[in-house]
């Protein structure tokens, strides 16, 4: 069974990269299951439902969020009707929308998905160990689901290594997202989960995480409130990470980032 997780979607280069490279990379690789994060898809800041559609529409089975989940607010009613958008699950009670959705895949098998975002450096959360691992008690991979997939929104490495460490083998893959930039740590762990620190972002790495550069460093070298940040318009790089499943047990074989467009070195799995 093959994966894929797209990191962070930003701005219009960021979704139109996507969108141009998702029906090639399913056929070449084969792919079972695509998840992409689109906290930043509209215009850097959240995500609308027309572009919620557009993604789903070139091949995303499920799309997650982050701490950018409720910058539009027309998404609020989308979040509530739309089972294959979710949000980070360990919001306070009564937020809108799920942290878990339930996919489809070929044979009658089926994906877990899963949300949490971290708290170090993050606006006050509850515990996302404790979120999840209450996800999981109604689940088991391999019985009750064939993949188990956790898009783990966050600042801190060092939060995110003890996430991987703490689910490894009771999921398929542990992949982070919120810092933009990918991380070359794409691996196995002992027990079987596959896990990156960072996946990247799907956007203009010629940019302050994937903003025009121009505004967001004066940000850093006067404190006077500038232009407002608006995404960089340049040739974007599609940026996640590939994982191959054990269809028995659903845990990882393989995994390897991929990066395809500009100013990155590529990397492309081969299968
Ligand atoms: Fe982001
Ligand atoms: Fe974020």
């Amino acid at each position: 069974m093959n994966l894929l997780f797209l990191g962070d979607i930003v701005g219009r280069t960021g979704r139109d990269a996507v969108i141009e490279a998702l029906p090639g990379l399913r056929r070449d690789l084969k792919l079972d299951l695509v998840v992409a994060n689109a906290e930043n898809a509209a215009h850097g800041f959240g995500l609308t439902p027309e572009i919620a559609r557009a993604l789903f529409d070139a091949g995303c089975d499920a799309l997650t969020l982050g701490n950018h989940s409720f910058d539009r607010k027309e998404i609020v009613p989308y979040l509530e009707s739309e089972p294959r958008l979710i949000r980070p699950l360990n919001y306070q009670a009564n937020t809108p929308g799920r942290g878990a959705t339930l996919v489809a895949l070929p044979g009658g098998r089926r994906a877990l998905v899963l949300n949490a975002m971290c708290r170090l450096f993050m606006e006050p959360l509850d515990d996302p160990f404790a979120a999840v691992r209450a996800e999981l008690s109604r689940h088991r991979l391999g019985h009750t689901v064939h993949a188990i997939l956790i898009d783990l929104h966050g600042e801190a490495s060092s939060e995110k290594q003890a996430f991987g460490h703490a689910f490894d083998g009771q999921v398929s893959l542990v992949v982070g997202t919120h810092t933009h930039v990918p991380t070359a740590d794409a691996r196995v762990l002992p027990g079987g989960t596959a896990y990156m620190t960072d996946a990247g972002m799907c956007g203009d790495y010629d940019s302050v995480i994937g903003m025009e550069k121009g505004t967001a460093t004066q940000r850093f070298l006067k404190k006077v409130p500038g232009e407002r940040l608006a995404p960089a318009e340049g040739t974007a790089t599609v940026c996640g990470l590939f994982v191959v499943l054990d269809p028995a047990t659903g845990l990882a074989r393989r995994a390897e980032a991929l990066r395809l467009g500009a100013n990155l070195a590529p990397a492309m799995p081969l299968v």
